[in-house]
């Protein structure tokens, strides 16, 4: 079965450095089908032209966070693109198993090959998230007991958006299953949105949970960087560039 990897993505100064390392990491997998999406107005040409050179079979949208919440001090991050990844796979997609990747996460290929069996939902710990240092399910007698995570929040399903993967047909099933705009509840609500499911059915995933092969990880901004944009260097502009 297919692989769909939902990658939301902005416009920033680590933006190529993370999308290159992604990229050349999807690029060991294969019958995968990458959807990098874009919280801009438009398609950047960069980012395009660095998707072709990768070359994993992937299709580049945009789906711009909404205006509303873009003044937010917490914002809902990646959401509208994930909606917009949800909305492809159901148009596009008829089988196979979806997955959200953030573009600056680290993931060992074999977590890849587990989810790509999953029935419904499978799930397993994500390393160096809150101050837990990893959020799992604690499994008991090869079953979801309850959630490790650093903030529980009143969660149904405290996980990071890194540690599950949907099955499409099972997405499918669930015609109105969405993310919602909710700094926080992102997962849970997504993972609400597709009830009927239960605990008990979530399937297990790196050897029941016990090893970790997603880390959360983030590149230091650098707030020099910021000045410039990165995306328009090309060399023979570095002395106008340079200040
Ligand atoms: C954590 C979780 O790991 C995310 O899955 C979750 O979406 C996020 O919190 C949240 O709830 O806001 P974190 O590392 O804090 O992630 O957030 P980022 O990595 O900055 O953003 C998550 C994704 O959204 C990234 O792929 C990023 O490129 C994208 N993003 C971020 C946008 O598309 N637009 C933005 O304005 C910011
Ligand atoms: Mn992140």
């Amino acid at each position: 079965p297919p692989l769909y990897i939902i990658t939301p993505t902005y416009r920033r100064p680590e933006q190529l450095a993370e999308l290159t390392r992604l990229g050349y990491t999807l690029k060991h997998i294969s019958n995968l089908f990458w959807l990098v999406i874009e919280d801009a107005e438009k398609p950047t040409t960069l980012v395009t032209k660095l998707l072709q050179k990768i070359n994993v079979p992937f299709s580049h949208l945009v789906a711009q966070m909404p205006e509303k919440f873009r003044k937010n001090k917490v914002k809902p991050r990646g959401v509208s693109n994930r909606n917009r990844g949800l909305e492809w796979i159901r148009a596009n997609a008829s089988d196979g198993v979806l997955y959200f990747a953030d573009d600056d996460n680290t993931y060992d290929l074999d977590i890849f090959d587990e989810m790509r069996y999953t029935k419904k939902v499978s799930m397993w710990p994500v390393g160096l998230i809150t101050k837990y240092g990893v959020s799992s399910p604690i499994v008991r007698n090869g079953t979801i007991s309850g959630f490790y995570d650093g903030w529980i929040g009143g969660r149904k399903f405290p996980v990071d958006m890194a540690g599950f993967a949907v099955n499409v047909n099972f997405l499918i099933s669930r015609p109105n299953a969405s993310m919602p705009y909710k700094p926080g509840y992102e997962e849970d609500g997504f993972l609400k949105s597709l009830s009927p499911l239960n605990l008990t059915e979530i399937e297990l995933m790196a050897s029941n949970c016990t090893q970790i092969l997603v880390w959360h990880t983030q590149s230091k901004k650098n707030p020099n960087a910021m000045a410039l944009d990165m995306t328009k260097y090309n060399n023979t502009n570095l002395v106008e560039l340079k200040q």
